[in-house]
């Protein structure tokens, strides 16, 4: 039975331009050879090392499902400048039956761009809430990038939604990043979708997620302490002393 997530799936539809250096990034060709991707679980991780293409893949599905590609809910429609891939333009999506009622998409190093619109707005005569009041009522800008993420989560993300982050670890601390997986778990239980690229070992144990390993052999589902992260942070963290020894060895 196909499940009824948001995004159920994602294929190339067209042929990308011969030039294009989108035919050279690992994940878009793996993506070619195997037509399809199907997401499963609530919860989808993409991993893989620097490189393999965890941001071009969800930049490109968050433009495909109408989010602008600097960031922000569906209704921000703000630019600076024309940074992202034209790979959305190739993508068909294949979305669920459920109306979505929200959706977040978060760049790493768009972050900036989101707080400024927020405060930008929130400076124009207008009608309504001042939308700072739900990201906690005190400006993005006045919170510590790691305090400012927690409250969009808190405050904005409200649930039957899709939420597509890039690296939301990058800010926060591992006890915030705890914090952050109970916050998905509660968007989870209200009929939630993430879509999360992470290096984090912490992160990507959330439960009731699927791990997508991105490199070069293809794009494989692996269960959680298969993964790289999570046995080099072990074995690290295990004996440091004796990695260190290793790592450093003249
Ligand atoms: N405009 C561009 N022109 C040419 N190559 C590009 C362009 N943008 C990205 N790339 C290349 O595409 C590849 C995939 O980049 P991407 O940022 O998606 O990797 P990533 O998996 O998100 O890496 P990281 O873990 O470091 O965030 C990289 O090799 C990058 O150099
Ligand atoms: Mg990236």
């Amino acid at each position: 039975m196909q499940n009824n997530l948001f995004l159920r799936s994602i294929r190339l539809s067209d042929e990308l331009p011969k030039g294009s250096y989108l035919n050279q990034v690992a994940a878009i060709r793996h993506l070619k050879r195997m037509g399809e991707l199907n997401f499963q679980k609530p919860v989808t991780f993409l991993i893989g090392e620097n490189g393999v293409g965890k941001s071009t893949l969800i930049e490109g599905i968050a433009v495909a499902m109408g989010f602008n590609p600097e960031g922000g809910s569906i209704n921000f429609s703000f630019s600076t400048e024309d940074s992202h891939s034209e790979l959305h333009r190739f993508l068909t999506v294949s979305k669920g039956t459920k109306r979505r009622k929200d959706g977040y998409f978060l760049r790493a190093e768009s972050y900036y761009n989101v707080a400024s619109n927020i405060d930008q707005m929130d400076r124009e005569p207008g009608l309504g809430a001042r939308l700072i009041d739900s990201y906690g009522g005190k400006s993005l800008h006045h919170q510590s990038p790691g305090e400012s993420f927690l409250s969009l989560i808190e405050h904005r993300f409200g649930g039957n939604g899709i939420y597509i982050l890039d690296e939301p670890e990058a800010a926060l601390s591992p006890m915030r990043m705890m914090e952050l997986i109970c916050h998905i778990h509660d968007l989870v239980e209200k009929d939630s979708q993430f879509i999360i690229s992470t290096h984090s070992p912490i992160l990507m144990a959330y439960p009731d997620a699927e791990v997508l390993q991105i490199s070069e052999k293809g794009i494989e589902s692996v269960s959680y302490e298969d993964t790289e992260h999570f046995r080099l942070t072990r074995q690290f963290l295990n004996a440091p002393e004796k990695m260190l020894q290793y790592l450093l060895k003249k």
